[in-house]
């Protein structure tokens, strides 16, 4: 990761820059940056889309998604800086020809371009040969790519080959925003800055792992980009995996790009094959019924906007997952996640091996484990359960159960927190590709899930109700308790 050095400005292109991710996320994510003096005073941002806007309207758009969104006041002079640096292109980006109306703004000689693609996976392909056919690419130029880049491994490795063909391995930035969160970077500081996690990360002295994402929103409609893509392909091939590699990887040699993307891939490669043999002991499929989300009622995943009632596409996914390397054999990782859960929780449970002998059986007939607690989100922290004396004389000891808690937001009071994606348009603009996925890595995601998505239709395995609210089917319950273990509620 790079220090505070003087980057170049950029040329930073949104293509989609009327659409949703867009004005959610990026456009209030630029203005925090704008807000913390985090951009070049000559980069520029300029929207693509589709819809003609008249003089002045992207700027509007920009203001009124700031408006929506970014839940705190508008500061006049930021935003002064910030709207000055807007223009709008209009342009149908499956017209190659109409690629050359950039030649007119963009300025690849003293700023990099940097290429944001909003828009859906179909139109990658389109925009490269667009850039490519208007020559405005230089050796500098960046594509910045989201998820979903395809729907398994052949749709993703189709499009890579499309942007390999005009832009080389290292300009190319692909998005998984759990990347850019605090919490997720933090794990990198937990586990090699501390000695005491370092050498009691291993089989030795964890019991097992468990992952939660679990998410209050249904599928707000998205349903046709959800209902052919699943929770399974959704969250668990590129969020959870990522927290599974950062918390499972071996220390990287350094903070470079390719030091940490070797590691995760060591591990995305040691996962354990799930297919047709283990996939009913291994996994769980569920979908919401109708249900209540604090107190309010909430239609069933087939009972959504614009639902196929027939379908059989999970909103939520229980895997057990096994790395068969040295330092993780006989440690499951149990990973969950789904929509319409209780509440909104991303979390990881680090359960610690029981001890062999235990002398306070007047407090405990069994002692408890230890458990380390990462709070990703919405609480960020860590906490520790340990067991502590109570105090007191003339008794026997007796002991209890305590948390040491470091919270985020208490200890760094006064410093600024951001969302992944200020970290992540920041880093594409200073053209650092450490925290984006290295294509090997993504198509070794893709090939693990693929098996296990092929395993479920083997085995027609439809998914189990559960209902909106709750923690999802009872077979997640079932799929630790087979193990002897149960979920941290
Ligand atoms: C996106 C998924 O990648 O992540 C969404 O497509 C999901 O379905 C979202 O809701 C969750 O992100 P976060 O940051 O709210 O946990």
């Amino acid at each position: 990761m790079k220090s505070n050095q003087k980057f170049k400005p950029c040329d930073l292109v949104i293509y989609g820059a009327l659409g949703d991710l867009s004005t959610r996320k990026l456009l209030i994510s630029l203005y925090r940056l704008e807000k913390s003096e985090l951009i070049e005073p000559e980069t520029r941002i300029i929207g693509i889309d589709r819809h003609a806007l008249e003089e002045g309207g992207f700027v509007k758009v920009a203001r009124k998604s700031l408006q929506s969104y970014l839940n705190e006041t508008i500061d006049d002079e930021v935003w002064q800086r910030y709207s000055a640096r807007m223009q709008y292109l209009m342009i149908d980006l499956t017209q190659l020809d109409q690629y050359k109306q950039l030649n007119s703004v963009i300025d690849s000689k003293s700023r990099v371009l940097v290429n944001y693609l909003a828009v859906a996976p179909f139109l990658f392909k389109n925009i490269c040969q667009g850039l490519d056919k208007a020559k405005i690419l230089t050796r500098e130029s960046r594509v910045v790519m989201e998820k979903p880049i395809g729907n398994d491994l052949k749709s993703n490795r189709e499009i890579n080959d499309a942007v390999a063909e005009v832009f080389n391995e290292d300009q190319v930035f692909r998005i998984d925003h759990y990347l850019g969160k605090e919490t997720v970077l933090n794990l990198l500081a937990l586990r090699f800055a501390n000695s005491i996690f370092t050498t009691n990360w291993n089989h030795n002295t964890i019991d097992h792992i468990q992952i939660t994402v679990g998410e209050e929103v249904g599928i707000e409609g998205r349903w046709e980009y959800f209902d052919k893509t699943g929770q399974l392909r959704d969250m668990l091939q590129n969020h959870l995996l990522q927290i599974l590699t950062f918390i499972t990887m071996e220390p990287p040699a350094s903070l470079e790009a390719e030091s940490i993307h070797s590691e995760k891939i060591k591990v995305l490669k040691a996962l354990r094959p799930i297919t047709a043999d283990n996939v009913e002991e291994v996994t769980v499929r569920g979908q919401y019924t109708a249900g209540y989300m604090k107190g309010q009622a909430v239609p069933g995943y087939t009972e959504e906007e614009g639902a196929n009632k027939e379908s059989t596409t999970e909103s939520f996914v229980a895997v057990r997952v096994d790395i068969d390397n040295w330092r993780w054999a006989g440690v499951p990782i149990y990973l969950r996640t789904g929509k319409r859960m209780q509440n909104k929780r991303t979390e990881i449970v680090v359960y610690f091996k029981r001890l062999p002998h235990n002398i306070f059986k007047d407090s405990y007939r069994e002692l408890p484990p230890n458990k380390l607690i990462i709070h990703l989100q919405p609480k960020e922290g860590v906490e520790i359960e340990m067991l502590n004396k109570v105090p007191g004389i003339g008794g026997s000891i007796t002991l209890q159960q305590n948390k040491l808690d470091l919270s985020f937001s208490e200890t760094f009071k006064n410093s600024p927190f951001f969302g992944g994606y200020e970290r992540l348009i920041l880093e594409a603009m200073r053209g650092d590709p450490t925290l984006f996925l290295s294509r090997q890595e993504i198509e070794q995601a893709w090939a693990w899930v693929d098996s296990i998505q092929d395993a479920w239709a083997r085995r027609k395995i439809a998914p189990k109700p559960y209902s909106a609210g709750s923690w999802g089917p009872v077979a997640s319950v079932a799929l630790l308790a087979r193990d002897g273990r149960a979920w941290e509620e």
